[in-house]
């Protein structure tokens, strides 16, 4: 009610709002940029490459870094999700400051880049690879540091994946790391429960010298959203799930604390605090926070991760293709549509949060995006507008080199990773 005026009748432009006869007109959300904004406006206008940039504030990732190592906790893991944060210098500070070397990967050619750039790292898959792709690795792995047989963990859902991995490994005279994908939930995959590891168990015990178990992995999302407690009774049936596995370990005779029981991601790595089950948990996202992570358990979580992007044209009114009509009457009906800028490119995955109040856009495009504002806004041309991407891991890769910033300095850009490798 507080963002908008309530009109009673069936005049004005029909944009009705729920009841026959009710509508809704929207107030003047439109603002300058704060203090934040404007600061980094000036910045890019001296600094910046004058294109559409990723930004990162270093002061408030840290803060978000040292939140997760609060959260895991000394006696755990706290495992760094790389599609989500997909840049060696940024996993960098990453793992310094949160003093940790152990990966999660998703992607053959960021897995190789990984064993280049951090020889030391205990990488784990977050999903089972094609043969092909872990194939690939081995044949693209150079002259590195990074043991393979003893640094990489990956990731087997079926016992078919796992007579593919154990054929391979023969094949090259190696010995591969298995960590299982249990079902604790999620039902994305994974063993269906307990009992099926047994066997598996069974065939890694009879090839010592190619196959060695090291642990599981079981991913909880579907717990976002319920604001849960380690007492809610859907975490515990998580938890109950993932010990039944554990037990199953157990009876094979595994030291369940040798193993990397690997759970959680940035949404839910705030429950486990105080738990046991797993002792290894990952977060990425929550590092950065994209909107899509405006979540219950990253509440202290700072935005840390911007699309800047200049304004290329400012019009005092609305103008678009077609009835020339509905240009004069929408702004008149909503006052966030009085002034209309374009931006350099557009349509990520991502929303306008500086300067805010901007209107629903009237359409999108990846070359030069309209975006419509009220007269409070009052940017000019070659002025940056600000957006936070809705998630990090594809969107992240779209911009080139990240531009990280620490108060009113840019620091020095960070490559991403290429796609391919
Ligand atoms: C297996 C697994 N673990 C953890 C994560 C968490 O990553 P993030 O913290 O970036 O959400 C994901 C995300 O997709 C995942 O698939």
């Amino acid at each position: 009610m507080k963002r908008r005026s309530l009109l009673v009748g069936g005049a004005g432009i029909a944009l009705a709002a729920g009841g026959a006869g009710v509508l809704w007109r929207p107030d003047d959300m439109g603002a300058p940029h704060n203090d934040y904004f404007s600061n980094l406006n000036s910045l890019l206008k001296r600094d910046g490459p004058g294109r559409p940039v990723m930004l990162i504030d270093t002061e408030r990732m840290n803060t978000n870094i040292d939140l997760i190592v609060n959260s895991v906790g000394r006696e755990k893991i706290y495992r760094v999700v790389v599609k989500s944060l997909p840049s060696v210098p940024l996993l960098e500070q990453v793992m310094r400051r949160a003093r940790t070397t152990s990966l999660m990967v998703f992607h053959q050619p960021f897995l190789n880049a990984i064993a280049e750039a951090f020889p030391e790292s205990d990488t784990l898959l977050g999903k089972p690879m094609p043969l092909a792709a872990a194939a690939t690795f081995y044949k693209k792995l150079g002259n590195t540091k990074y043991d393979a047989a003893n640094q990489v963990q990956w990731l087997i859902d079926t016992p078919k994946r796992l007579q593919q991995y154990q054929a391979l490994a023969r094949q090259l005279g190696i010995k591969m790391r298995i960590n299982f994908e249990i079902d604790v939930g999620l039902h994305r995959g994974g063993l269906p429960e307990p009992d099926a590891l047994a066997p598996l168990l069974s065939s890694i015990g009879k090839d010592p010298e190619h196959l060695q178990f090291t642990g599981l992995m079981g991913y909880e999302p579907h717990l976002t959203g319920l604001q849960a407690s380690l007492a809610h009774p859907a975490v515990r049936q998580v938890l109950d799930i993932f010990k039944g596995f554990i037990d199953q370990a157990k009876t094979a005779g595994f030291d369940a604390e040798k193993l990397t029981l690997n759970g959680a991601g940035s949404h839910t790595l705030g429950i486990y605090h105080r738990d046991k089950t797993m002792n290894d948990l990952s977060a990425g996202s929550g590092v950065v926070k994209p909107t899509d992570f405006d979540t219950y358990h990253l509440n202290e979580n700072l935005p840390a991760l911007f699309i800047a992007t200049p304004i290329l044209k400012r019009y005092d009114e609305l103008k678009i293709p077609g009835d020339p009509a509905l240009a004069k009457l929408l702004p008149l009906w909503n006052p966030n549509m009085r002034r209309l800028y374009y931006i350099y490119g557009g349509y990520w995955k991502a929303r306008v949060v500086s300067p805010p109040g901007v209107a629903d856009p009237i359409y999108q495009s990846t070359n030069q995006s309209p975006i419509t504002t009220s007269t409070a806004v009052d940017l000019e041309v070659d002025d940056y507008m600000f957006l936070r991407p809705t998630q990090s891991e594809h969107v992240m890769l779209q911009f080139g080199d990240l531009y990280p910033f620490k108060g009113d300095q840019l620091l020095d850009t960070w490559p991403i990773f290429h796609q391919t490798g």
